[in-house]
């Protein structure tokens, strides 16, 4: 019988290959994989575990907790403080910085996490996702503080996302090129189905909350009204909108079939740069944007180059094919 290739393998292999995944950061990827299978069980349960509501609490962000926003988050925090490979964590779901408990091996990565994302089309049915960073803790503290965390996106040595949708896959980036696996559910493997994933250059298909957009910037503004414009405007071509409101779905569309995607800096609530956090959103998606050929900015700046400021620090986020998203870049330079 023919088996795939599984996710250890692959990063035996690339180990191999080109050195770039040491048996500690294996042995982490391993674990963070262990914990999306475990997501992905909770999620497919759907409302027969009961855990479809919204909790009382709000998270760091103001934002209404769901209960499986809160039960995601402990799966990921118990399953990969096993690992032995880890100093702290940070997420979405936590204001401060999450220690490694005293009864745990620890080890020399930060993982950064989105338990949960989408989270708002979690009871309706449709995709989520999950979202990780893996960075190298430089420090020598043995608690590490929020501070040790605000890396630049360039120092990630690893990021991916787990998507939760028709089937349930996983896309990692080590820093050599985009990898997709898919949960084959009768091994309970992750099993390699698209090697070196690459967006196409060009595109006819944008993503943007449309509701927003009489918040928006004026570059913005007029990239959107040329697409819809169509054949007959400026870009001379007719243009495709999608919105699913999970980034994980988004990002994973446009790495199959090209696209870009937008959560611009916009004027409704001015003591925000952007909706998407930078640490466990826009940093791990870029990584995996770029390692596949396509280009993600601010618009004003490349997202991999900006020193964060803190864990929750929110950013504008245009992302995916490379000609597209240097057209808006354009237009902000204007
Ligand atoms: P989360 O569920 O982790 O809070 O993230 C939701 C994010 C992102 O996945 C999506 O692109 C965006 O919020 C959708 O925002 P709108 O509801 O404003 O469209
Ligand atoms: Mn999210
Ligand atoms: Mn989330």
């Amino acid at each position: 019988m023919h088996l795939g290739i599984t996710l250890s393998q692959f990063l035996a292999d690339e180990q191999r290959r080109n050195g770039s995944v040491p048996a500690d950061l294996q042995t982490l990827l391993n674990q963070v994989a262990i914990s999306c299978k475990l997501i992905s069980n909770a999620v497919n349960q759907g409302a027969l575990a009961g855990v479809m509501g919204n909790l009382e609490s709000e998270n760091v962000q103001g934002e209404t907790q769901k209960q499986l926003d809160v039960i995601t988050n402990e799966i990921f925090l118990e399953v990969n403080e096993q690992s032995g490979q880890l100093a702290g964590m940070a997420s979405e779901e936590m204001e401060d910085v999450y220690q490694i408990p005293k009864h745990c091996i620890k080890g020399k990565y930060l993982l950064v996490f989105d338990p949960l994302d989408g989270s708002s089309n979690v009871n309706v049915n449709i995709s989520v996702g999950t979202i990780f960073s893996v960075l190298r803790h430089e420090g020598t503290a043995s608690h590490p503080a929020a501070a040790d965390f605000l890396q630049p996106g360039t120092r990630q040595v690893a990021a991916g996302y787990a998507l939760y949708g028709s089937s349930t896959m996983l896309v990692i980036t080590v820093g050599s090129g985009v990898f997709g696996f898919t949960l084959d559910r009768n091994i309970g493997e992750f099993v390699l189905t698209n090697p070196n994933m690459t967006i196409p250059a060009d595109t006819k298909e944008f993503a943007i909350n449309a509701s927003n957009q009489r918040f928006w910037e004026a570059p913005v503004q007029r990239y959107v009204a040329e697409c819809v414009a169509g054949k007959t405007g400026p870009r001379g071509r007719d243009f495709n909108m999608r919105w699913v409101a999970s980034m994980v779905a988004e990002v994973h569309r446009i790495l199959v079939r090209g696209g870009i995607f937008m959560y611009p800096k916009d004027t409704k609530d001015p003591s925000k740069a952007g909706k998407l956090r930078l640490m466990y959103e826009a940093n791990p998606m870029s990584f995996i944007v770029e390692q596949a050929g396509g280009m993600s900015s601010t618009g004003r700046q490349r997202i991999l180059d900006i020193q964060p400021e803190g864990l929750h620090q929110r950013v504008p986020v245009i992302l995916g094919s490379r000609n597209e998203v240097e057209v808006v870049v354009g237009y902000h330079a204007e």
